[in-house]
């Protein structure tokens, strides 16, 4: 994201920093302030649970997301091209990471084209961040979704992280009227998201109300780009930079608190679930509050360079499909109907915003 002149090796760099370094919290998601109820004589059998949701028109054989991540670097194709692989074996919807390289340089557009020769039957989601949305016009925005033949197109606003990046743009004047002007001419839905700092009740109403349907909350407790922007300041030698990255590190939305914001804005949205997703007892739990989906980026990064990317997926599948039975339920909505329990600062936070639990 935020692809400026040295847009190749920015991205390339940051794969490393999100592999190499501490890159997580210092917030957690608040999820471990949710709990779901076991129910040890529960007779749902695992084959029966039905993990089935529809998503942008097609129907999403487990409730995940591969979150944009990549391309327009050298090296990419071929992540994109295995994401693209396993998100069509395992009928799971994927993104793609920021697209500005390939506006700029169309040769890189391959990087990006190659989602489409794996991922020839789930959603694929486009993206672009919220800086260079404001600024390109009709054309260039469909050029983003043509690219990859896209769902959806999702919108970055990663202001945080511009802040915080040493070359970065933290400018979105004219976003609203911009998201409200795309959102009409544009015959491809604009999914909103965060990059770890998480979408509030605020923003998620007023873009609903500019004709968005369809949020990705990336809240706060999983990858942190401040921390990220942060190591690449310290491996530049910006020492100012660095200083500015630890004094903000900790701002953002818990993703378990952004979710249920997400959901109490726009109760008819698509929310995506997401921010520091790391296990399937994440999932379950950030399905039961409001999520329709959930997402994930850096474990799925981590997998793939691990070499145990299949296996990483079918055991997160797994587990939501055991848990979801273990609480009795035979589906998503029977899981939704489930006894919740919401304790400690997320009751307190969800109380002193006005909200009923
Ligand atoms: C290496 C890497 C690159 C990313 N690039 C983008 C990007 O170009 N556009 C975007 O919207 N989000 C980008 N993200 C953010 C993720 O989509 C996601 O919102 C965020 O990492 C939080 O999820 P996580 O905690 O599961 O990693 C990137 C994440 C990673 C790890």
């Amino acid at each position: 994201m935020g692809l400026g002149g040295e847009a190749r090796l920015r991205k390339l760099e940051h794969v490393d920093v999100v592999l190499r370094g501490r890159v997580e919290g210092p917030n957690t998601t608040w999820l471990e302030y949710v709990f779901l109820v076991h129910q040890a004589s529960s007779e749902v059998h695992l084959s029966s649970v039905n993990l089935e949701v529809p998503f942008l028109g097609k129907t999403l054989k487990a409730p995940v997301m591969i979150t944009g991540m990549t391309g327009g670097a050298p090296g990419t194709e071929e992540i994109n091209g295995k994401l693209a692989e396993v998100a069509e074996k395992f009928g799971i919807a994927l993104g793609v990471g920021s697209q500005r390289a390939a506006i700029e340089d169309p040769k890189l557009e391959q990087t990006f084209r190659v989602v489409r020769e794996y991922a020839r039957n789930v959603p694929v989601v486009g993206n672009i961040g919220g800086h260079e949305f404001v600024r390109y016009d009709l054309n260039q925005i469909s050029r983003l979704v043509d690219m990859i033949n896209a769902d959806a197109l999702a919108v970055h606003l990663n202001l945080t992280q511009e802040v915080a990046q040493p070359e970065g743009t933290p400018d979105f004047r004219g976003l609203i009227a911009k998201v409200k002007l795309v959102a009409r001419e544009l015959s491809t839905p604009i999914m909103i998201k965060e990059v770890g700092q998480g979408l509030s009740y605020e923003v998620v109403k007023e873009l609903s109300e500019a004709g968005i349907k369809l949020f990705d909350v990336a809240g706060a407790g999983g990858t942190n780009w401040v921390l990220v922007e942060k190591h690449r300041a310290q491996r530049m030698s910006d020492r100012l930079k660095e200083l500015i990255a630890t004094n903000i590190a900790e701002w953002g939305i818990p993703t378990a608190a952004s979710i249920i914001e997400a959901r109490k804005a726009a109760p008819d949205s698509i929310i995506v679930g997401s921010g520091g997703i790391r296990s399937s007892f994440d999932a379950v739990k950030a399905l039961r509050i409001g999520a329709d989906l959930v997402g994930l980026a850096t474990p799925v990064l981590r997998a793939y360079y691990g070499g145990y990317l299949e296996e990483f997926l079918q055991a997160f599948i797994h587990g939501i499909r055991a848990l979801t039975a273990l609480t009795g339920s035979r589906d998503l909505s029977e899981l939704r109907r489930k006894p919740v329990i919401i304790t400690s600062i997320l009751r307190e936070w969800l109380l002193s915003r006005g909200f009923s639990l």
